[in-house]
């Protein structure tokens, strides 16, 4: 296994402490994250979708970045946070990783998702299609980087999680019947949550955290 040194780049940012990015650190897990609003980082700002599912304006934004992101939030998310401590830079979203690197992880959450193709469907990147764009990157990073270090950064990061909620707030928003029962809705709900967790463990995710 190629050893590739630490190079840290002391980056200063406008409105910003100094914060220190550091590239090409094959040993530091990558964070990858999927869900609902309370992980989107601004996925929504590329969704052709309503203003309630999204967080492009002020007074969003305002008391960290000083202009709104797309987050849910005044400040940072809990991504963020785990990112900072990790010494990781802020996970990028998925529509902008552009040429960024990919090998810190990729955030795909999208505001008003949920484990379900059905909920709020046509306004939010469901679950599936998360996968779908996380298989994207695995092919990505194999490209990038080489087959080999791209399963060991996939095998050695975290993969966090906060879905299902919208499940639930979705039906009680629309007057729609609701043609299933309790057990029957949680027993879809998670098929296709494990549904996705395998696809990621078939890309060699290894751990899962869910938020709740
Ligand atoms: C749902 O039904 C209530 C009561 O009939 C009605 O007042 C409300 O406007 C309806 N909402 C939607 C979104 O159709
Ligand atoms: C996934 O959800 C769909 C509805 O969107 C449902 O028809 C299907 O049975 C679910 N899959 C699993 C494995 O539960």
């Amino acid at each position: 296994m190629a050893l590739i040194s630490s190079l840290c780049i002391f980056v200063l940012v406008a409105h910003f402490a100094t914060t220190i990015v550091c590239h090409e650190r094959p040993h530091q897990a990558a964070l990858f994250v999927f869900g609902d609003s309370v992980f989107d980082p601004g996925n929504n700002n590329y969704v052709n979708t309503v203003a309630s599912l999204q967080a492009n304006y002020f007074p969003y934004g305002e008391s960290f970045f000083k202009y709104p992101t797309g987050r849910n939030s005044n400040g940072r998310l809990i991504p963020d946070f785990i990112a900072e401590y990790a010494n990781l830079p802020f996970i990028p979203p998925y529509f902008e990783i552009g040429k960024k690197h990919l090998v810190h992880g990729v955030n795909f959450a999208s505001g008003g998702s949920g484990c379900l193709a059905e909920t709020n469907s046509g306004f939010v990147i469901d679950l599936k299609t998360q996968l779908k764009y996380f298989q994207n990157v695995a092919q990505l990073l194999k490209n990038k980087v080489g087959e080999t270090e791209s399963k060991q950064i996939l095998s050695n990061a975290v993969y966090i999680f906060s879905t299902g909620s919208n499940d639930f707030f979705a039906p009680l928003l629309t007057n729609s019947t609701f043609p299933y029962s309790h057990a029957e809705y949680i027993q879809m709900i998670m098929g296709n949550l494990t549904s996705v967790l395998k696809g990621i463990y078939k890309e060699g995710g290894r751990k899962f955290v869910m938020l709740n």
